[in-house]
């Protein structure tokens, strides 16, 4: 997709569809159009078309002028208009119009600036909204939307805005095409394989494979790999964009949940190659950091696995030594990923960071109290906490604080080890977070579950069915104001 600024007025730009953005009922901004527009647009207001959030009209623009088509889209009511609103409006107009087989677009921004919004939120929901996944498709759907002219006065601001919206689409889109891919082509070394794509002269990356684990101590997380012949990997990614204490983040890589001799049923069960999501916007957010050099001292930690059932695999009531020196029994195997991101605190501990976030599709339980709208959020430090919440609601991947009273930590005493892996059917989304937190214990931290929000099943207007690719944006932004 191509991006231009042409610093002319809509009725000078030849092209196929030309972009008005319009509030619910906002007819006083046809006063600014030329004469022959504005009086086909007021013919159908409020008949065809109202302004209503996420609604387009298409119409045959007058000859007189140079686009060939005139494309309404709704902002729904003034006073309500935000950044994501446009962002929906951007992801709405370019997949309708690419659906029209329109190639070339143009937007009229007066609108936007007017509003204090920046059109680049609009390009933004455009360029996640064109997201599709075609690796095993043959290609019968050639029609796609090539390009979109920005009718503004060219700016720094405006052009560094683009620039940026570019890389971070491009990550996000990269992490979507890692969820997406089924677990026969996404296998743990796939994984490796992805990170190590990303690698520059200020991002190195480290695979450890069974044997290292071994030796380093990771029982708990290869208490996960050990039922699959699929060799684990264990990568860390190191993005040296500042000196310094780094910030760890911690992303669930694993790359099928079966459940493993606590077997999932099989209804539903294809979805859980979804299960490396967090891994995938771990390296999203890797990815766009080092392209916009950002400069903070960022390490990335994929712990990555597939969860099966075999006669080597680990046992319900099975104990094991974690890196820290915690014995954990295994009571449900289908409880990994806690494992897993276990070992993974353990190791980020030993970099001393001044802050872990771990995001992961933790638990059904987040999905059951959340729906597909928000990311659960717990941890032990308030700043951190409240620095997300923010980029959440910048990003609109909107995330909900819940508690970690210490009363939690009964749920997850074992008879025979220092912890169980789970702590009953009650609290599910807690208790998996307590149980994160006694390996975090002082370290700044917060985990992020996505169990809800890394899929969709209903497109939204700028998120395709399948993988969202949530993560990637909300922690980029955290990660933009960190001081
Ligand atoms: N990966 C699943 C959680 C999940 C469920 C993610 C549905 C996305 C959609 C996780 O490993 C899991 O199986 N959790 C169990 C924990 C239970 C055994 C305590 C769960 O939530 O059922
Ligand atoms: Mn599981
Ligand atoms: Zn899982």
């Amino acid at each position: 997709m191509n991006i231009t600024i042409k610093n002319i007025r809509g009725e000078e730009c030849a092209c196929n569809a030309l972009i008005y953005l319009f509030s619910e009922g906002g007819s006083e901004g046809l006063k600014k159009l030329p004469p022959t527009i504005a009086s086909l647009i007021k013919q159908v207001f409020s008949k065809e078309f109202s302004g209503k959030q996420n609604e387009v009209f298409l119409m045959k623009a007058p000859d007189s002028v140079e686009p060939e088509r005139i494309l309404l889209v709704g902002l729904g009511k003034k006073d309500q208009i935000s950044a994501e609103k446009v962002r929906q409006a951007g992801g709405k107009a370019a997949t309708y119009l690419r659906s029209m087989g329109m190639k070339r677009a143009a937007l009229s921004t007066d609108f936007l600036f007017g509003l204090k919004i920046s059109p680049v939120e609009f390009i933004e929901g455009a360029l996640l909204g064109l997201y599709t996944y075609r690796r095993y498709k043959k290609d019968e759907d050639k029609r796609s939307l090539e390009s979109i002219t920005l009718l503004a006065k060219s700016s720094h601001e405006l052009t560094e805005g683009l620039r940026r919206v570019e890389m971070l689409t491009d990550a996000v889109c990269f992490a979507r095409d890692l969820v997406n891919t089924p677990a026969n082509d996404m296998t743990p070394n796939d994984i490796a394989k992805a990170a190590l794509s990303l690698r520059t002269r200020h991002l190195s990356v480290k695979v450890l494979d069974r044997n290292d684990a071994k030796k380093l101590g990771m029982g708990a997380f290869l208490a996960v790999a050990k039922g699959s012949k699929e060799e684990p990997r264990f990568i860390v990614l190191d993005y040296k964009g500042a000196k310094g204490a780094p910030v760890v983040l911690i992303g669930k890589s694993i790359t099928f949940d079966s459940g493993g001799i606590s077997l999932k049923p099989s209804d539903g069960m294809e979805k859980m190659k979804y299960d490396m999501a967090g891994g995938a916007a771990v390296l999203g957010a890797m990815k766009v950091v080092a392209a916009l050099r950002l400069p903070v001292h960022l390490i990335g930690i994929l712990p990555a696995t597939e969860n099966l059932p075999s006669g080597t695999a680990t046992k319900p009531g099975d104990v094991v030594r974690s890196l820290n020196g915690k014995t954990i029994e295994i009571i449900n195997t289908d409880a990994e990923g806690r494992l897993v991101i276990a070992d993974a605190i353990a190791y980020a501990k030993r970099m001393k960071p001044r802050a872990i976030i771990d995001i992961a599709t933790l638990t059904g339980a987040c999905l059951i109290a959340f729906g597909n709208e928000t990311i659960a959020m717990m941890g032990n430090d308030r700043k951190l906490i409240d620095a997300l919440k923010k980029s959440g609601e910048d990003t609109y991947e909107r995330v909900w604080e819940m508690p970690l009273f210490e009363e939690y930590k009964e749920y997850l005493k074992s008879d025979i080890a220092d912890i169980k892996n789970i702590g009953g059917r009650n609290g599910g989304l807690v208790t998996a977070a307590y149980f994160l937190y006694e390996f975090a214990g002082e370290t700044p931290w917060v985990h992020l579950d996505i169990a809800g929000t890394a899929w969709t099943e209903k497109e939204k207007p700028y998120v395709p069915k399948g993988a969202s690719g949530i993560g990637t944006r909300l922690i980029y932004a955290i990660l933009k104001e960190l001081k």
